[in-house]
């Protein structure tokens, strides 16, 4: 598929997806998600692909939001249609076994808040600005908003920045927990990718496993969730990772994992 509102890299074992509508401040319409749908698609079923990094093209913006001008005239069930499209596309992010970094380069609102959220962890640049402004347009959250933002900074503080539509900055962003480090935005993608190398260098069989027992565990109660980690963890010692990284341990030496 030929993108028009992304941009997809690869470097190494690295995919960076940019999203790159710099006219609507990369705003997500129904062919842009359909896009971000294709080529995560295709970053998980890429064997040479073992994380993910999602920004926005330029220095204002990571996204503004869900396009405005498009959803303008949707009827209710088209409304639908394209919240459950945004749904399904961040949900295959967040549920995809590789890791997802959102480097949050600007403006993060409303769907692009979602965007960031359905990553594993945030970086963000300090101009970076969040927020879920959907009630000053007479809307709810459509792409999760409602549900992850909870989960991630409390019920409390994500109720107050759904009713009242705040933006916020990087700092205010970092204290609630929405974001792990705020860097300058010239630093943003190489820190990152910093960040991306150090989980590259580990075992990639265990992060998945990791990043699945982490996801799978917070959706359900603490007994099935220490089960699902005995799960992972009894997994990995089926591994030749397993094996490397604890034999490279006891021979003081780095551990050379082939994710097998
Ligand atoms: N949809 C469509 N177009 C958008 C957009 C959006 N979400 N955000 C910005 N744009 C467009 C503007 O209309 C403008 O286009 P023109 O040049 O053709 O007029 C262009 O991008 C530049 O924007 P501004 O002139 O407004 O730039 P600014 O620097 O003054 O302000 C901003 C930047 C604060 C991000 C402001 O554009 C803004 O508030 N955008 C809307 C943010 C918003 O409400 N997002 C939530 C959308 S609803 C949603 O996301 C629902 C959901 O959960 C699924």
């Amino acid at each position: 598929m030929a993108y028009e509102n992304i941009i997809l890299e690869k470097e190494e074992k690295l995919a960076v997806l940019y999203i790159n509508r710099p006219k609507a401040m990369n705003a997500l319409n129904k062919e842009t998600l359909l896009e971000i749908k294709d080529a995560v698609t295709a970053i998980k079923d890429d064997p040479t692909v073992e994380l993910l990094i999602i920004t926005g093209s330029g220095d204002k913006s990571f996204v503004a939001g869900a396009d405005i001008a498009f959803m303008q005239n949707l009827s209710a069930m088209e409304a639908r249609e394209f919240g459950a499209l945004g749904q399904k596309v961040f949900r295959l992010i967040e549920a995809m076994e590789k890791p997802a970094i959102a480097a949050v380069n600007g403006f993060a609102l409303g769907g692009g808040c979602e965007l960031a959220m359905c990553c594993d962890f945030r970086i963000a640049a300090s101009n970076a600005k969040f927020g879920q402004p959907e009630v000053g347009l007479g809307i709810t959250p459509g792409f999760g908003g409602t549900q992850r933002l909870p989960r991630l900074v409390g019920s409390g503080m994500a109720k107050q920045l759904l009713y009242t539509a705040d933006v916020i900055n990087a700092d205010e962003a970092f204290r609630i927990g929405l974001v792990n480090k705020v860097v300058q935005p010239e630093e943003l993608l190489s820190e990152v990718k910093k960040i991306a190398g150090r989980i590259l260098s580990k075992g990639q069989l265990a992060v998945r496993l990791s990043k699945a027992a982490a996801n799978e565990g917070m959706q359900t109660d603490i007994d099935r969730a220490m089960s699902i980690e005995a799960d992972a963890f009894g997994l990995c010692f089926a591994t030749q990772d397993q094996k490397e990284g604890m034999t490279a341990f006891l021979e003081k030496r780095k551990a050379n994992f082939i994710s097998k």
